[in-house]
């Protein structure tokens, strides 16, 4: 993080590395993205990447490797078993945490299959946690023990001045010890909560929520898929950390869990994922599953390419040019966004700018998915893959019913060093012009609609011709312009 002050006073993010490998993109007309979106259910997750400008669907397996990351690929071992990879990865990843038992995974749902699996162990079970995650939630599910949300009244608001929004509850948590203990399988804490708009946790609350469940003899298990981003928030927003390494800080985060588990398509730039753990009865609970859904325990499903990659990746996320760079990004979004009144996920946070469709398209009911049609009529006139985060992405009740999601976000991600600022001033201009226009924008109904995770394949139609209409004002305004 350069301290760069610009002579004109302009609040800029400031770039610090170069590009040296790039990937030409294409720009659709827009009658070819309506067909497009058409054909993909209006789904973005069904869009093909050849159809798409900017991908801002995830940071997921999307961010740009460092020369150091790529040198480091062509120097793998590969062999099944004991290969010096692994255990470079393992040395790096127990060095990082500060943890002694490290078990890979090939991505973070599958540490979320383990660890679910070993530790409910019967039913009537809940896992408390700030926020879930839809993977990590489809797992828990699956094992038959219930998820408790017990996020900070304000980590609901999604305008708000409150720097850790993804702080859990510590009174929330007592109470729920207090009545309901013998039936916690774990607590489960997500660092730079994803679905709440990438809002960080204090270590201040990483501290407190560790101590309660120390106290109670609760196992504590942290996501740490989005570690990068919460730890260069606690070094920006938390006065006592403000001079502390960022190893330091890790190594303190790592030894308040128990089990640490993340995704490596996000944590370290690579793609995988893996398993922290101090205890070793855990750790030898857990490894059983790791052969019989993973790979042997030196690989665990990633290629060594990628655990190389991964080791080099790790040791980046120490430094704050690096982790810096999304989080300015996207808070250089969030602030013209806002500035031009369009309503936005505040504080920024990391991972990606997120609009608010509830108040952007309040004119549509949530059972119309409100930010589904928002992330479709974006594409449309700009050619800007975003994800839906709201009602789409939840599970209908078994009794077919919506349980209407607590926001309804589009969330644009900014993978790591992938964007350059005039791409995202195109983003900018784009929403400010889909915003003026935004009551022509109507609602999405399902035609196809799977039972598990239907936001990765459901296919939905517009609920009238509104998307004709938005093309047409589009041509309108811009002409022959993409
Ligand atoms: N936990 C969090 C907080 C995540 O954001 C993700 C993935 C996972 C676990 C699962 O990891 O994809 O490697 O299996 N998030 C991606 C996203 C998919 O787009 O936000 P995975």
């Amino acid at each position: 993080m350069a301290e760069v002050k610009f002579f004109g006073g302009a609040d800029m993010p400031l770039e610090m590395h170069k590009v040296r490998i790039i990937q030409k993109l294409t720009l659709l007309p827009i009658e070819e993205r309506l067909k497009a979106i058409s054909e993909a259910g209006n789904n973005t997750f069904l869009l093909k990447n050849r159809d798409v400008f900017l991908d801002m669907l995830t940071d997921s397996g999307t961010n740009a490797m460092s020369d150091k990351q790529l040198a480091a690929m062509m120097t793998a071992d590969d062999s099944y078993a004991g290969s010096e990879t692994f255990y470079r990865l393992e040395a790096k990843v127990q060095e990082f945490f500060n943890a002694k038992y490290f078990l890979p995974a090939h991505q973070g749902r599958a540490c979320e299959n383990i660890i679910s699996q070993t530790l409910i162990t019967r039913p009537g079970m809940i896992v408390p946690m700030n926020y879930h995650f839809t993977t990590a939630k489809a797992h828990i599910s699956r094992f038959g023990a219930e998820i408790d949300e017990i996020l900070i009244d304000e980590g609901y608001k999604a305008t708000s001045d409150n720097p850790f929004k993804g702080n859990l509850n510590p009174d929330k948590l007592r109470e729920l010890i207090k009545t309901r203990k013998e039936d916690i399988a774990f607590v489960r804490i997500e660092a730079g909560t994803n679905l709440v708009g990438g809002q960080p946790v204090s270590m201040e609350n990483f501290k407190e929520i560790s101590n309660i469940c120390r106290e109670a003899g609760i196992i504590l298990v942290l996501d740490a898929s989005l570690l990068a981003d919460n730890l260069y928030f606690i070094k920006l927003r938390e006065q006592a950390y403000k001079n502390t390494p960022v190893s330091d800080i890790v190594r303190e985060i790592g030894t308040l869990s128990d089990i640490i588990y993340f995704s490596a398509r996000k944590l370290g730039c690579a793609r995988g994922g893996g398993i922290c753990v101090h205890r070793k009865d855990l750790m030898e609970k857990i490894r059983e599953l790791v052969p019989l859904y993973e790979g042997f325990l030196t690989y665990g499903g990633m290629s060594v390419r990628e655990m190389e990659a991964l080791t080099v990746g790790l040791d980046e996320t120490l430094d704050m040019d690096m982790i810096s760079q999304a989080p300015q990004f996207i808070k250089h979004m969030v602030d013209e966004l806002s500035a031009l009144n369009i309503p936005v996920v505040t504080p920024a946070g990391g991972l990606g700018c997120h609009l608010n469709a509830k108040e952007i398209l309040d004119h549509i009911p949530q059972i119309k998915y409100p930010a589904g049609a928002l992330t479709v009529a974006l594409y449309i006139i700009s050619g800007i893959r975003g994800m839906e985060r709201g009602t789409l992405s939840e599970q209908r009740n078994p009794d077919g019913s919506e349980p209407l999601a607590h926001m309804e976000l589009v969330r644009l991600a900014l993978p790591r060093r992938v964007f350059t600022l005039s791409q995202i001033k195109y983003a900018i201009d784009r929403i400010d012009w889909l915003y003026q226009n935004r009551r022509l924008i109507g609602g999405l109904n399902f035609t196809e609609e799977p039972r598990i995770l239907r936001f990765f394949f459901g296919k939905l139609m517009p609920d009238s011709d509104w998307q004709i209409k938005l093309v047409e004002k589009f041509k309108a305004d811009f002409g022959d312009s993409l």
